[in-house]
C-alpha cells in the first residue's frame, strides 16, 4: 500500500503512536518521535528505548501506527508488518534519522519562550546525544485508514 507524500511529511512532523501486542494479543502503545518513511511502502522506526515494544515485536510482527496532524486536520492509522535490523544498511539508516531529527530539534530550541520548557527541552536534547539506536524497525505498510469520521480517504 502506497504512503502519500503528505503522510510522509506528517510522520516526520508529529509524534506517532506505535501499537504492538504479545502473541496472546495483549496490546501496548508507545509514543515515537523517530519515525521516517524510507520508501512509498516502508516506515523506519528507531528503537532506542523499547522494552515491552521490542519483546512484542519479536513475538508478533503485526503493528499499527496512529497519528494526528492538528495543523492539517488529518489523522491516520497505518497497519503493517515489522522486521528488526540490528546491523547493516537499514540499521545505518536509523542512525541517519536520529542524527537528522536531533539536529532539527536543536535548531528549534531557541524558539521556545517558556524558560521551564526550554530548560527541559535542552536537557532532553543533551540526553539524546548519548543515546544510540539498539535496532531499526522496518515496517512494511499494508493498510491505511483515515481516523476522520465519514472519510474513506486512504492517504
Ligand atoms: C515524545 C516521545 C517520543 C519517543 N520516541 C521514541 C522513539 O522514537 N524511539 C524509542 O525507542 N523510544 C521512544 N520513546 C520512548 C517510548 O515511547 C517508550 O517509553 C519505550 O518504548 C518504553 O516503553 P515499552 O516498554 O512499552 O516499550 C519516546 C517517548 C516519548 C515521550
Amino acid at each position: 500500500m502506497r504512503v502519500s507524500e503528505e503522510i510522509k511529511q506528517m510522520l516526520d512532523e508529529n509524534i506517532v503512536y506505535l501499537a504492538t501486542s504479545t502473541k496472546e494479543g495483549k496490546p501496548n502503545v508507545v509514543p515515537i518521535g523517530l519515525a521516517h518513511a524510507i520508501s512509498d511502502e516502508e516506515v523506519l522506526i528507531v528503537d532506542v528505548l523499547f522494552k515491552k515494544t521490542r519483546k512484542n515485536l519479536e513475538e508478533n510482527p503485526l503493528v499499527a501506527i496512529s497519528f494526528t496532524d492538528i495543523k492539517r486536520l488529518k489523522s491516520y492509522q497505518l497497519k503493517g508488518t515489522a522486521k528488526i535490523f540490528k546491523s547493516g544498511e537499514v540499521y545505518e539508516k536509523a542512525f541517519d534519522i536520529m542524527r537528522n531529527k536531533a539536529e532539527k530539534r536543536r535548531a528549534s530550541l531557541g524558539n521556545i519562550e517558556d524558560q521551564e520548557i526550554s530548560e527541559r527541552a535542552r536537557r532532553i536534547s543533551e540526553m539524546h546525544k548519548r543515546l544510540r539506536p539498539k535496532a531499526a524497525v522496518l515496517i512494511t505498510i499494508e493498510e491505511i485508514y483515515s481516523h476522520i469520521p465519514g472519510s474513506n480517504e486512504r492517504g
